[in-house]
Formats: structure tokens, sequence, C-alpha cells
């Protein structure tokens, strides 16, 4: 019999860890990884117009207005791919509206999972990131260094991740976060990202095979 995919939603403040983990968690459930950020970076890559506008909101770190960040998110979770394998959507709801908007479309997570890390070491992890542009893997510089030369002479560094604008996003981050946290309360695991990357996503692991277990023994009604 087929087995229910896994829905779940991942949050927290800039450089918590959300894309690290969501490597992770893929890597191990094969749910389609959905990242708001990355859907907008690629938006801004192609040069369309909407690109063009999101760039000047995430330049400042805001929100981009919901127009360009509903649909596109909506389309993505639409697909067969992420409707057959589950999906994890990481960086949205980052407001009521969008989580009221998503709930409109009929989209509900299994869990919503929030990343909690102090304030001060979300900056060194934000100026120390680095991406490679070829695998779109994560690394810092210090706690997750590149393992060749090759791959440390190609690393890239995101245009919003100087201090100054991480503490921007922050900010943008501090304003929002109980709204979106108030409409899923039920459902939400609160995990403390401040350790290695390994023994945080040990703690969501846990999670989600307890949540695919429940969901695969229970009457198929719901
Ligand atoms: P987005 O791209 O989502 O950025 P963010 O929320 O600021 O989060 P980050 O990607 O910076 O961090 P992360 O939590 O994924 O951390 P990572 O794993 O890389 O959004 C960018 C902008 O787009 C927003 O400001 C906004 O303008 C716009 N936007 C996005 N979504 C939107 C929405 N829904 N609505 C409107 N606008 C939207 O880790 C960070 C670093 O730490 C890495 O170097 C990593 O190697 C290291 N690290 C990770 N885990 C550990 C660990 N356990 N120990 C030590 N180091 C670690």
């Amino acid at each position: 019999e087929k087995t229910e995919p896994l829905k779940i939603m991942i949050s927290g403040a800039p450089a918590s860890g959300k894309g690290t983990q969501c490597e992770l968690i893929t890597h191990k459930y094969g749910l389609v990884h959905i990242s708001a950020g990355d859907l907008l970076r690629a938006e801004i890559a192609s040069g369309s117009e909407n690109g063009r506008r999101a760039k000047e909101y995430m330049e400042k770190g805001q929100l981009v207005p919901d127009e360009i960040v509903v649909m596109m998110v909506k389309d993505r979770l639409s697909q067969t791919d992420s409707k057959q394998n589950g999906w994890l959507l990481d960086g949205y709801p980052r407001s009521s509206s969008q989580a009221t908007a998503l709930k409109g479309f009929g989209f509900q997570p299994d869990l919503f999972i929030l990343l909690e890390v102090p304030e001060d070491i979300l900056i060194e992890r934000v100026v120390g990131r680095r991406l490679d542009p070829v695998t779109g893997k994560i690394y810092h510089l210090k706690y997750s260094p590149p393992g060749t030369e090759e791959i440390a002479a190609r690393l890239t560094q995101r245009f919003d991740d100087t201090e100054e604008k991480a503490k921007l996003r922050l900010k943008t981050h501090n304003q929002n976060v109980s709204d979106v946290l108030s409409m899923y309360d039920d459902i939400t695991i609160k995990i403390k990202g401040n350790r290695s990357k390994e023994e945080v996503f040990a703690h969501i692991d846990t999670a989600l095979s307890e949540l695919l277990q429940q969901k695969n023994s229970a009457p198929s009604s719901l």
C-alpha cells in the first residue's frame, strides 16, 4: 500500500542552519526541498522583472512582497515530484498572510520545525558562509570547510551575507516569527541549533521517523 509522503516546514533566523539541515533531510527522506530564498535567487539570475524587484527587498533584508513569493512557492509545491515524494518547505511562510495563502491552496504541513540559535552565533555563521556554485552545497570557512583545493577555489558568497545585511534580516525575522508560529502551534517542534549539524539532524531525524510511523499506521481517513 502506498504511504503518505511527508510535508514539512522548516524555519529559523538567518543562518540558523535551515539549508544545512535540508541537505541532510532530503538525503535520507527523499523529500523535495523547496527553498523560498533559492527560488528568489533563481528568479534574480533569470533576469526577470520579478527578480529585479525581489532583489531590492533582499538587499535590505526585508520580506519580498507576497505577490511575487506566494505563487512562486505554490507552483513549486504543485509539481508532480512534490506531490509524490513529499516536500520540505524552507523559509516559507514568513508572515501570517503567507501562511493563510498556502492554507487557502490546500497545503497543510504535518510538522513545523523551528531552529533556535543565539543571535551572536548567527552573525559569525553568516559571515563565514560560502556556497559551491557547482553542487549547491553550503560550506563554512571555520565550521564546515571544503575538502579540496579545487572546491575552495570556486566558492562564492551571497550578496546579502554581510554583517550589516544579516542584522537587517534578523530584525525582519524577529518581527514576524511569533505570527507564523501561532499558526502552527499544535505541530511545532523547537530544536536547539547551537550544536554540531549532526547533533541537530539527529533530533530532526527522530521526529521525522516517529511522524512517518504515525502516518503509516493511522487509518487512512483524515
Ligand atoms: P533565505 O535565503 O531563506 O535566507 P535566510 O532566511 O536569511 O537564511 P539563510 O539561507 O541565510 O540561512 P540558513 O538558515 O539556511 O543557514 P545555512 O544552513 O546556510 O532568504 C533570503 C532573503 O530572501 C530574505 O532576506 C528575504 O528578503 C527573501 N525571502 C526568502 N523567503 C521569503 C519569503 N517567504 N517571503 C518573503 N521574502 C523571502 O547555515 C549558515 C552557515 O552556518 C553555513 O555556512 C553553514 O555551513 C553553517 N552552519 C550550519 N549549521 C551549523 C552548525 N550546526 N554548526 C556550525 N555551523 C553551521
